[in-house]
């Protein structure tokens, strides 16, 4: 999440005269809706979803020092439960600062939450830690900075934590605007930074739009393992009459490689960062769905389907940032690339 839209726009606008992409027709016509989610779906940005073993669903998202809800499938019925962390973060960035896009995993019997700290334009933000024993609304101690330090490169938001098996090295993305998206890795706490200078990962040099909200995963296919970077590429919260020219609007992309730190291709071999690689995985599609990101994928035990989550505009609903809407759909991940399936 970026709150970068007038200047997205400004990027964008110098570019709509030469040329507008379309999202690319043949995969459009074929993304089904969004599966069905019922209960409370609205106000939902950079969504991080996890299943506790007793069943529950959590959904962690943007604003409202990070907003939790729960639900009993991933479908729903979602009822919003409160904040993570009511008093805010104990980092101090700037006045009237925001907690954007968590990222939860568990390890052991702690849940831990890293979140960003930021205000629109930023650079100088930060990401934090706070842990649970439960992921419950009123369980989370915030343990402040995790300490990488902050860059003209880079900015240090939209974090993903990633580790392969409990002994495996962790790794840590994050990034925006600037450099776009970098990775190292934290301590084995996994509330501290380890040392390791960031490495970039993914950059766009278009200019125009910025790939951020990054998200790894792990899946073998046919044998081999393989190392996904899903992004989002775009401008994510334009409104009427200040939309994005068509196709450079938010949407979400993907990354491969045979290693976790890369170097990561997309499906026709460019690299990503380096050849402004990246496939498209979802864009906007019918009537329904415009600007979806902000994602993350995890496996549900309970089809045992490997599910992209989202944020995502309804048109006919409306494009202000209450408005955003949580979505999902499964992946079929046979081609060894991820594809949107019903
Ligand atoms: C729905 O959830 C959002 C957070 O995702 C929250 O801000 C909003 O207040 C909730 N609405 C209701 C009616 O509970
Ligand atoms: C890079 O930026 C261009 C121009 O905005 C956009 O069309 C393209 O989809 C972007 N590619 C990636 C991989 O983000």
């Amino acid at each position: 999440m970026h709150y970068f839209s007038l200047f997205t726009y400004a990027f964008a606008a110098l570019a709509v005269s030469v040329r507008s992409t379309p999202i690319n027709p043949r995969q459009a016509a074929s993304w089904p809706d969004p599966e069905s989610c019922t209960g409370n779906c609205s106000y939902v940005h950079d969504p991080s979803v996890i299943r506790r073993s007793d069943g529950t669903w959590f959904r962690f998202s943007t604003l409202g020092n990070i907003a939790i809800a729960s639900a009993p499938s991933l479908t729903g019925p979602w009822t919003y439960n409160g904040a993570m962390l009511p008093d805010g973060s104990s980092i101090d960035v700037v006045a009237n600062q925001q907690l954007w896009a968590p990222d939860v995993v568990l390890k052991g019997d702690t849940y831990y939450a890293y979140y960003s700290v930021s205000l629109s334009g930023l650079q100088t933000s930060d990401i934090g830690v706070a842990t649970s024993s439960s992921a419950d609304v009123g369980t989370w101690t915030d343990h402040g900075s995790l300490g990488i330090p902050k860059s003209s490169a880079y900015n240090l938001i939209d974090p993903n934590f990633f580790q392969q098996c409990d002994t495996c090295q962790n790794y840590f993305t994050f990034g925006s605007a600037w450099d776009m998206i970098y990775q190292t890795t934290l301590n084995t706490d996994w509330t501290s930074w380890s040392g390791e200078t960031p490495n970039q990962l993914a950059y766009n040099s278009s200019g125009s739009t910025f790939e951020e909200g990054s998200f790894q995963f792990w899946w073998p296919v046919d044998g081999t393992d393989y190392y996904y970077l899903f992004f989002s590429s775009g401008a994510c919260c334009n409104t009427p009459p200040n939309l994005a020219p068509v196709g450079d609007e938010y949407k979400i992309m993907v990354c491969r490689a045979t290693e976790p730190t890369g170097p990561f291709t997309d499906r026709v071999g460019r690299n990503c960062q380096t050849g402004n690689g990246g496939t498209l995985v979802l864009g906007s599609h019918g009537s329904n769905v415009y600007a979806p990101g902000g994602q993350g994928v995890i496996v549900d035990p309970e089809t045992g389907r490997i599910a992209l989550y989202y944020h995502y505009v309804n048109p006919n609903i409306g494009y202000d940032f209450d408005q955003f809407l949580f979505g999902f759909n499964y992946l079929d991940f046979s081609s060894g690339w991820p594809e949107v399936t019903s």
